[in-house]
């Protein structure tokens, strides 16, 4: 995918976009240094929660986001075109990671939306919801019966706008429609630009249906998420649907709703009484962000203050900087870089937890692949630009699938299975039209066909740890990959197995054979320890950090929030986003944060009545 000529060539297209009401870029136009709520953090959570608590004209609410306006970028519009949008551009933080041990000593980019819209503006548009087993974990550990998926399940009703496939193509059978919901925010739909690797995906499902049978809908909840079907994506009419384009679009107009970007927090600062050992967090430093447009005033503090709630909506590795810089953490760690505990919460950047990601590249007969038009891209980039149709309008993948090692394997000899029950997957295969390894170039010739494996159940843990007590530097981030016996199992038998899809005979006038040598080596290993290498060196991520800031029931010290969000320990704070999730969810994590973000906003709501 990661064509040099091709990026280049889209960043420098943009679109004329009308800029929304609500947003404000300099701190001189705040209405106010007082609201009732501030949301710290313009991204996937922090704008469903803007959203609903405006709903109320009498509240009034302040977003801080640090980022750029997303308007007017091809990349970020362009579902197909998602994996351009980043690393290292304009609406990104740019980090790379620790080197990984897991992997060689190797280390790489990893990619956070610095945008409206945050990561939901970047990302590569899967939409899923976790399975109703990752809820139900989620509410017996919290003790909450609220997070059960019988309760979160209504919140699909409120989230979600299915929309037709831009081809108009008959939808029966690809999905089922009482899992969803067709009035909601954010639209979602089915591919609408055929690949010809789809048939032989599906005649797939039916010649080796035991291992890989077809699924009629992939959204998660109640219905399992085990097999192949196809991908639901946050896309409507050939666009992107993000936070920024549903959520905050349609509450723009607001008078209470303000959004103030180039705004970057530096910490949370207490104000008011501490009552019932709890310490008031209802005030926000934030200064001008390094690359506003106007910079002069970029060392100047801001200081807003909320009269209800602050909200940290800042992302897995956000909101756990922001907490450390406040003191809120392992006061040992924070004391040793000269920041001032405040609470002391050990597992504060703790308990890391992502989604891994394999390319498998083959090399394919003919030219049907998209390669060629990745090459190529003005055709097709116009045709999107006139039409909002043809490859670009459409996601990176049509097909793709979740699925299990066999309950017999040797490793649960040693170890409990870490999914959350028998219908949630240990991995995920993804299957793309063309070279798709993001990071690495695509080969100036030849026509690909890639099947991406992604570990869905990791148990590897890592961490997000400050450098130094400057808010303007980059933490350190260890997602500790490959770390555990299981993860490196997992991935080992995802391999094998996604060496037996490719053999089907729907692929044999099709696959010439695996592309590159490590690759070449693992599918004719007869040898574990060769596939072993080829995931260590090939293996990166597929950009699902969670866990930072791990829910726990109320009386649980472990934990950083309680069940209802609040940080423990504090008043007036609450943390709402990916980090508070304790386990990853068993799918791409979007659509699961959306409904935390509906279930937050009416505990919020519930709370101040
Ligand atoms: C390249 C990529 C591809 C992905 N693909 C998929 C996919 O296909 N499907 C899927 O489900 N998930 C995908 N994900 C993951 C998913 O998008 C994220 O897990 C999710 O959007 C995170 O939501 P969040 O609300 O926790 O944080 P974010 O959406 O990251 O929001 C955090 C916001 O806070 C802002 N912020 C952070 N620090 C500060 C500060 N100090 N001051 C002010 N503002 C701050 C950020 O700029 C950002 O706008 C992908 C992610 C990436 C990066
Ligand atoms: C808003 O405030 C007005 C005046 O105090 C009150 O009459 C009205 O009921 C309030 N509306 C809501 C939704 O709280
Ligand atoms: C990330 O890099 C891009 C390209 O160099 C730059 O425009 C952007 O401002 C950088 N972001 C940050 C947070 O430094
Ligand atoms: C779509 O296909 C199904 C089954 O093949 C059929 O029953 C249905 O009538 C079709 N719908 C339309 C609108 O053609
Ligand atoms: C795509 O393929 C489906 C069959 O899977 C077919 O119904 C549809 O018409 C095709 N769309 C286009 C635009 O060719
Ligand atoms: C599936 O495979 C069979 C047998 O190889 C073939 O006849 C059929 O056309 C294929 N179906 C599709 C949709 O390609
Ligand atoms: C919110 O709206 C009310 C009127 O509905 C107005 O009095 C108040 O100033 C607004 N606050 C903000 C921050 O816009
Ligand atoms: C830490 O607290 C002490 C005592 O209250 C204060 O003097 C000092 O300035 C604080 N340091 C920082 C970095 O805030
Ligand atoms: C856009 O659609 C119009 C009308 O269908 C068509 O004439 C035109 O060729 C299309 N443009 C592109 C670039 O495909
Ligand atoms: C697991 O069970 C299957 C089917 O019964 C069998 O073929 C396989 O050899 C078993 N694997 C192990 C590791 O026992
Ligand atoms: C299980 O643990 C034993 C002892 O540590 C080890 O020898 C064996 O390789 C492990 N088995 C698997 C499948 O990881
Ligand atoms: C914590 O609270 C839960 C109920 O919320 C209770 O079941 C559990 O026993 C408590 N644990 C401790 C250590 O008090
Ligand atoms: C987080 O990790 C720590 C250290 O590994 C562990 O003790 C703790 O129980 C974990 N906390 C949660 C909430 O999962």
């Amino acid at each position: 995918m990661r064509s040099s000529r091709l990026l280049s060539f889209v960043l420098t297209s943009c679109l004329i976009g009308s800029s929304l009401a609500a947003i404000i870029t300099s701190p001189s136009q705040l209405p106010s240094t007082t609201f009732d709520y501030i949301i710290v953090g313009a991204g996937n959570a922090g704008l469903v929660v803007a959203n609903r608590l405006t709903e109320n004209a009498n509240v009034s609410v302040l977003v801080l986001e640090a980022g750029v306006s997303d308007a007017g970028i091809i990349p970020v519009q362009a579902p197909f075109l998602g994996p351009t949008a980043t690393p290292n551009t304009a609406v990104d933080w740019n980090y790379t990671i620790t080197d990984q041990t897991g992997l060689n000593g190797r280390t790489f980019a990893y990619p956070r939306g610095r945008v409206l819209g945050g990561c939901s503006t970047v990302n590569y548009l899967f939409h899923q919801y976790g399975t109703d087993e990752d809820w139900n974990r989620l509410a017996t550990l919290s003790n909450d019966e609220g997070w059960t998926w019988n309760n979160m399940k209504q919140y699909i009703q409120k989230h979600e706008k299915f929309t037709p496939p831009i081809d108009g193509h008959n939808t029966t059978g690809q999905f089922i429609p009482s899992l969803h919901g067709f009035n909601g925010e954010v639209s979602v739909s089915l591919p609408g630009f055929n690949m010809t690797i789809d048939p032989r995906v599906i005649n797939t499902t039916q010649e080796l249906s035991a291992e890989f049978p077809y699924n009629q809908d992939m959204s998660g909840g109640s219905q399992s998420l085990l097999g192949i079907g196809w991908l639901q994506s946050s896309a409507g009419g050939g666009v992107r649907s993000s936070s920024s384009t549903s959520y905050l679009a349609n509450a723009n107009s607001r008078p209470n709703l303000t959004v103030l970007i180039h705004a970057t927090v530096t910490k949370l600062v207490q104000s008011g009484a501490t009552t019932a050992g709890l310490k008031s967090f209802r005030s926000v430093q934030f200064q001008v962000s390094p690359d506003a447009p106007a910079v002069s005033t970029a060392s100047q503090v801001t200081t807003v203050t909320a009269k209800k709630e602050v909200i940290l909506s800042a992302g897995a590795i956000g909101t756990t900087q922001i907490l450390k810089l406040s003191g809120i953490g392992s006061s040992s760690e924070l004391t040793a870089l000269g920041i001032n505990s405040t609470i002391d919460s050990p597992n504060v950047g703790e308990n890391l937890s992502d989604h891994t990601l394999l390319p498998n590249i083959f090399s394919v007969k003919g030219n049907l692949s998209f390669d060629n038009i990745i090459r190529n891209p003005t055709a097709t980039l116009n045709q999107w630009i006139q039409n909002k149709t043809g490859v670009f309008a459409n996601n990176v993948a049509n097909n793709f699938g979740f699925l299990r090692i066999p309950s017999n394997a040797t490793i649960f000899q040693n170890t409990t299975d870490p999914a959350p029950g028998p219908k949630s997957p240990h991995w995920e295969i993804i299957f793309a039209n063309n070279w798709f390894s993001p990071g690495v170039a695509q080969p100036a010739t030849g026509s690909f066909f890639t099947i991406t494996l992604v570990l869905i159940s990791p148990t590897s843990r890592g961490t997000v740890k400050l450098a130094s007590s400057n808010p303007l530097a980059k933490p350190l981030i260890d997602p500790k990959y490959l770390t555990t016996e299981f993860d490196i199992f997992t991935m080992r038998e995802a391999v094998k197995s996604s060496i037996r899809f490719s053999k089907a005979p729907a692929w044999s006038d099709y696959i010439t054979g695996p592309f590159a040598d490590g690759f070449q080596n693992a599918f004719s290993a007869t040898d574990d320890s060769v596939i072993d290498q080829y995931v260590r060196e090939v293996m990166t991520t597929i950009f699902h950090p969670m866990g930072t800031a791990a829910m726990g029931t109320f009386n649980s010290t472990s934990a950083v929030v309680n069940p209802d969000l609040t940080v423990k320990g504090a008043s007036g704070l609450r943390i709402v986003d990916g980090s508070v999730f304790p386990y990853i969810p068993s799918s791409h994590p979007s659509g699961a944060i959306y409904l935390l973000a509906e279930r937050a906003s009416d505990i919020i709501k519930s709370s101040s009545a």
